[in-house]
């Protein structure tokens, strides 16, 4: 410590839950809105970290920039060389059928995906990585405490955003069964499981691939509190 991504020195000045969301202007947005007392304990490349207390209880928030490759270095030094126990992603998706609606909150399940990470990381040669189910049980339960209805289910984390093929979602969606799409989880619970530790991941529907719906940056930026509220309850 310090890391090459993460400049604080103490530890403690992390807390055991960090929520993860891919903007660091969201991690700025979750600290300014939902926290007090709060510190700030990162800044390199800009990454914001921040740790403070929810309800009287404390909890970290630090952005994982896009991509696997990105929330891969960050979680992993967050997990090893931080203390830190819990990861809670929370994220943006596009979803891959109608039923799930723009701003709909999904709990991911487990994630599909065709990315070497895990294989190269870990030597891992499954496709399917699955949230730790401890923690997915305490989210179900905040977000039934708060009345927020969540889907529970399988996503694909992409390596690729813009494809040539651009229906290709369709054969994903009907041969793995993944709702939706983004670019994390499958990194992030991979780390989670190689290094003994637990990892979670909320969406919040801000496009739709089949319908076409979209949100605008925006309101991306500003109206994902329902899932921010599921996880901040975490906070201990
Ligand atoms: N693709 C990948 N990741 C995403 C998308 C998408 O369409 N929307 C939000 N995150």
């Amino acid at each position: 410590m310090p890391t090459p991504h993460i400049e604080v020195r103490n530890k403690n000045e992390i807390a055991k839950t960090v929520l993860m969301p891919g903007d660091p202007l969201r991690a700025k947005f979750i600290a300014d809105t939902f926290l007090t007392d709060v510190k700030q304990f990162n800044s390199v490349r800009n990454v914001l970290g921040y740790t403070g207390n929810y309800k009287g209880r404390r909890i970290s928030v630090m952005a994982s920039g896009m991509g696997m490759p990105s929330i891969g270095i960050y979680s992993y030094e967050l997990y090893k060389f931080y203390d830190v126990e819990n990861i809670v992603r929370i994220g943006s998706c596009g979803g891959y059928t109608s039923d799930v609606k723009l701003y709909d909150v999904i709990l991911v399940k487990d994630a599909w995906s065709e990315s070497t990470y895990a294989k190269v990381q870990g030597g891992y040669e499954g496709n399917i990585i699955e949230g730790t189910p401890e923690l997915n049980q305490k989210l179900i339960k905040a977000a039934n405490d708060l009345g927020i209805p969540i889907h529970i289910e399988r996503i694909h984390s992409s390596d690729v955003f813009y494809r040539e093929n651009p229906d290709k979602y369709k054969e994903i969606y009907e041969k793995y069964g993944c709702v939706a799409v983004e670019m994390e989880s499958f990194a992030l619970f991979h780390n989670a499981k190689v290094l003994g530790k637990n990892a979670a991941c909320l969406l919040t529907v801000s496009d739709n691939l089949a319908t076409k719906e979209e949100t605008t940056s925006e309101e991306r930026q500003n109206s994902f509190t329902n899932m921010m509220k599921i996880a901040l309850e975490l906070a201990e």
